[in-house]
């Protein structure tokens, strides 16, 4: 009995996630990062993703300087052989790519040459090393802005340098960058810090965009384990989330 009374709750029926609207943050074009290997894997998510409710997708391919050199050939090409092979599913869902993007040495140049992948106005996905922040992060940020870009950065709760540095996340959020949660967070399937953190960045207000980052099966069970956590409840319906913005 004191054992329930203590037990955190867990939500009756699973979060809505027709109200989210758009995934927009995944791996789902075969073979050219770290998530699907397969397109009958790839197929298969995106049939769930549209099942629990998304009416559209944007899927973000990992651009690194050091291992996934993904261009915006690479990943178009991906994303119409993607397309293809749904079209032969039957599976009807809108689905665009973009990329997230490593803010690393390579990073500038891709930039400059006007060659960076964006969804809805501008917005472009961003994250940064687990080892240590870039050193020219905040330079690149305002020259992203100033050229019209909006910086989202992907799964800040993800981020251990940062942990527990909350005038360092109020910075962040001062200096215009958009914050996006992975509903895995709150699992606590990276770890329990990044579930605390993801929680308590919550409570603040600070997340902008949701997505499920999904990558493979057992991101797809830890994102269905997601839609019973009261945590995303209170984000879906704290009316701040812009994931419709990329309708
Ligand atoms: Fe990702």
């Amino acid at each position: 009995m004191f054992f329930n009374l203590f037990r955190k709750p867990g939500l009756a029926k699973p979060v809505d996630v027709s109200q989210i609207k758009v995934d927009m943050h995944s791996h789902l074009i075969p073979g050219i990062d770290d998530g699907v290997q397969s397109i009958e894997e790839a197929v298969k998510l995106v049939g769930s993703l549209k099942e629990a409710g998304f009416s559209k997708i944007i899927t973000t391919p990992h651009v690194m300087n050091d291992t996934y050199k993904n261009t915006p050939e690479i990943i178009k090409e991906g994303l119409k052989n993607l397309k293809a092979a749904l079209e032969n599913a039957h599976i009807y869902i809108p689905i665009e790519a973009a990329a997230e993007y490593l803010i690393d040495d390579g990073f500038e140049k891709i930039f400059k040459e006007g060659r960076l992948l964006t969804m809805g106005k501008k917005y472009i996905l961003v994250e940064l090393s687990y080892y240590n922040m870039h050193h020219g992060f905040y330079a690149l940020v305002f020259d992203l802005q100033i050229a019209g870009y909006q910086v989202i950065l992907a799964h800040p709760e993800r981020y251990s340098y940062f942990h527990d540095k909350w005038p360092v996340y109020e910075d962040l959020k001062a200096r215009g960058i958009l914050f996006q949660l992975n509903t895995i967070s709150l699992t606590g399937c990276y770890s329990p810090k990044v579930q605390k953190v993801a929680e308590k960045l919550i409570d603040m207000g600070f997340y902008d965009f949701v997505a499920t980052d999904m990558h493979n099966e057992e991101y797809l069970a830890n994102f269905n384990k997601s839609l019973y956590i009261p945590h995303l409840q209170k984000l879906v319906e704290s009316g701040r989330l812009m994931n419709h913005n990329l309708i």
